[in-house]
């Protein structure tokens, strides 16, 4: 599928593909291009551009605000609460002790929920970190939640959630973390909000943002999956570079850092596959 069925359309949407993944790390593969392709077009249209080209070289050279806007189009943000929640549980009841053991007391627990999208994920773990008060003994959590897109993060400081992001939520759950906000909406209460702090980020300049912290929890579920497979293994590094001594990277359930070769050792916490600093 091309711009207008001719090889040099291929080549713009190609040079496109590749501009965005330069960018943000997330990459179309040949058979996914269609798609990209797709999106391109109808904001093309919108700013009436005739060519790719066109539309490239304003990507490229032109306003960034654009940029961010294309990216916010083509991202995936497929999230809700409690996703993948036996990972949240083993970090908490066997991760924690782990990390404890090799630290001593930690006065503050960092997270980092990378690629928060819409904020379901950093909340899920504040609402079950709050079932943990034993396990994490004179811990304060802070979890800092950071994604590329400024609209999703605007959703998850609003922190206002319809049934899509509660269908894994027992209604018990629903009463206890939230209060009814109209309709079919339901606002996150206010102690599962302290404590998670919402930034503009992005993982492919991960070095560029909160200098130098280092956390001891990472969760990077469903990010990497979208990733061409350089910046996937330079992101992992980059991930592994900002862990605590001892601390546990998590990726999604059908995510693997595999066999890159990437400073990362596999780590089994409970039923659930972790990553700790191999160094
Ligand atoms: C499919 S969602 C996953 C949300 C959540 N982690 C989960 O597992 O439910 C992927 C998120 O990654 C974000 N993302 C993609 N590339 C990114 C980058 N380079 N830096 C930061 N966030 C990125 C997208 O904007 C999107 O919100």
């Amino acid at each position: 599928m091309t711009d207008s069925g001719n090889p040099a359309g291929d080549e713009d949407l190609a040079l496109l593909d590749e501009l965005i993944c330069e960018r943000t790390g997330i990459s179309f593969p040949e058979q996914r291009r269609y798609l990209l392709h797709a999106r391109l077009q109808s904001r093309m249209s919108e700013l009436r551009l005739a060519t790719l080209r066109d539309y490239y070289l304003a990507l490229r050279f032109g306003d960034p605000a654009e940029f961010d806007y294309l990216v916010s189009k083509i991202r995936n943000g497929e999230t809700y609460f409690q996703r993948e929640s036996g990972q949240v549980a083993a970090v908490f009841e066997e991760g924690l002790a782990r990390i404890k053991a090799k630290l001593g007391p930690i006065p503050e627990l960092r997270v980092l929920s990378m690629g928060c999208a819409s904020g379901e994920e950093p909340y899920s773990i504040a609402m079950y970190a709050s079932s943990c008060r034993q396990e994490l003994g004179q811990s304060k959590l802070q979890i800092d939640a950071c994604d590329i897109d400024s609209g999703a993060l605007a959703r998850a400081r609003q922190g206002i959630y319809g049934k899509a992001s509660l269908r894994s939520v027992s209604q018990a759950c629903v009463a206890r973390h939230f209060e009814p906000a109209g309709g079919e909406r339901f606002s996150v209460r206010a102690p599962y909000r302290e404590g998670v702090r919402f930034y503009r980020g992005n993982l492919h300049e991960l070095q560029k943002f909160v200098p130098g912290k280092r956390y001891h929890v990472i969760f990077c579920r469903n990010v990497l999956i979208y990733f061409s497979p350089g910046a996937r293994r330079d992101a992992l590094r980059s991930l592994g570079e900002r862990l605590e001594d001892g601390g546990l990277l998590l990726l999604g359930m059908t995510e693997s850092a595999g066999h890159h070769r990437v400073g990362l050792r596999r780590v089994k916490i409970g039923d659930c596959l972790a990553y700790e600093r191999a160094d």
